[in-house]
């Protein structure tokens, strides 16, 4: 049994239907079943759990193998802290984290709050004993899908890094190399670093998008302080201070480690990570007017 974490979400919901897919028996752990609408069936359970509450986890880790972690913002840290103790005591034997690109550099929280929370999240990991595989990915593809509505009413996007390069990587990719790593043999104690084949500013994404929609589209840059408020809308004060610093670092000093190619995707999957082009022509229907 396989329990995957988020899998109502973003990489979670695609790594649970990746399993599926492949004939694993799979537990999807979500705060709220009802709310989360998922099929239950032979090869499916859901169970009811809340990785801030952690009494609510030896349930959901009864009788499972490996486990697919993820956890959000602020929370990292001590929400895959509770994840892995619980599963050391149910006797799991493999446990494949999400984390995020430049860990092993963010070792001050003042300047990388970000990355120093999944920092913690992997120490943990490390020191509990639980075999492990940890996924670094570089920025996600689909953060994109924040400029749609723009585009769709103005032909605008609106963001705060217009010149900074990032090898961004598809999500699909990054659920596939997890459920490899759950399935196969071989990932084990392996830090794998994903991103796009290609590093684009947020300019040349615009274009990208402009050159399959057929239309003239423009970047506005948007001063932090407005990006903030934005943020605010839609997640904690603690995850968007996090956030705004990181930002700040990468329009001060550039990012050399988010425009890095990294030849892991090729490696696990055995073939070239999905181009932003890829993407964006699968998703372009969010994008048309
Ligand atoms: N976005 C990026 O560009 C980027 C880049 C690098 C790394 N990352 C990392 O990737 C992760 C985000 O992945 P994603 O896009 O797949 O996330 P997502 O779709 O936003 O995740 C939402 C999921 O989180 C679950 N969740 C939220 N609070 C929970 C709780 N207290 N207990 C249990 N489950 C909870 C939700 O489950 P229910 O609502 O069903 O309970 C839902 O399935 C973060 O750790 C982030 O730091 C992101």
């Amino acid at each position: 049994m396989i329990l995957v974490t988020g899998a109502t979400g973003n990489v979670g919901g695609k790594v649970l239907s990746l399993l599926r897919a492949g004939g694993h028996k799979v537990r999807a752990l979500t705060r709220d079943p009802g709310r989360a609408a998922l099929p239950a069936g032979p090869d499916l359970e859901v169970v009811a759990a809340d990785l801030g509450r952690p009494r609510t986890l030896p349930p959901a880790l009864d009788g499972v193998q490996k486990v697919f972690l993820m956890s959000l913002g602020a929370n990292k840290a001590t929400h895959d802290a509770h994840l892995v103790a619980a599963a050391r005591e149910a006797g799991v034997e493999h446990i494949v984290q999400l984390s995020t690109l430049g860990v092993e550099m963010a070792e001050d929280p003042k300047t990388n709050p970000l990355g120093h929370w999944h920092r913690i999240a992997e120490q943990a990991l490390w020191d509990s004993g639980v075999p492990w595989t940890v996924l670094r990915p570089n920025g996600f593809m689909n953060m994109n899908l924040g400029w749609a509505a723009s585009i769709k009413a103005e032909g605008v996007a609106r963001g705060p890094l217009a010149d900074v390069p990032e090898a961004i990587v598809d999500p699909r990719d990054i659920a596939e190399t997890a459920a490899r790593a759950l399935t196969e043999e071989g990932h084990e104690g392996k830090v794998y670093e994903l991103t796009g084949p290609e590093a684009l500013t947020g300019r040349q994404q615009l274009a990208v998008l402009g050159s399959l929609l057929g239309r003239e589209l423009r970047f506005e840059t948007v001063p932090l302080a407005a990006h903030r408020e934005m943020l605010l809308r839609h997640f904690s004060e603690e995850t968007v201070n996090g956030v705004i610093t990181t930002l700040e670092e990468a329009i001060e000093h550039g990012s050399e480690l988010h425009g890095r190619l990294s030849p892991d995707v090729h490696r696990v999957l055995g073939r070239a990570p999905r181009s932003f082009t890829d993407w964006a022509r699968d998703h372009l229907h969010f994008y048309r007017a």
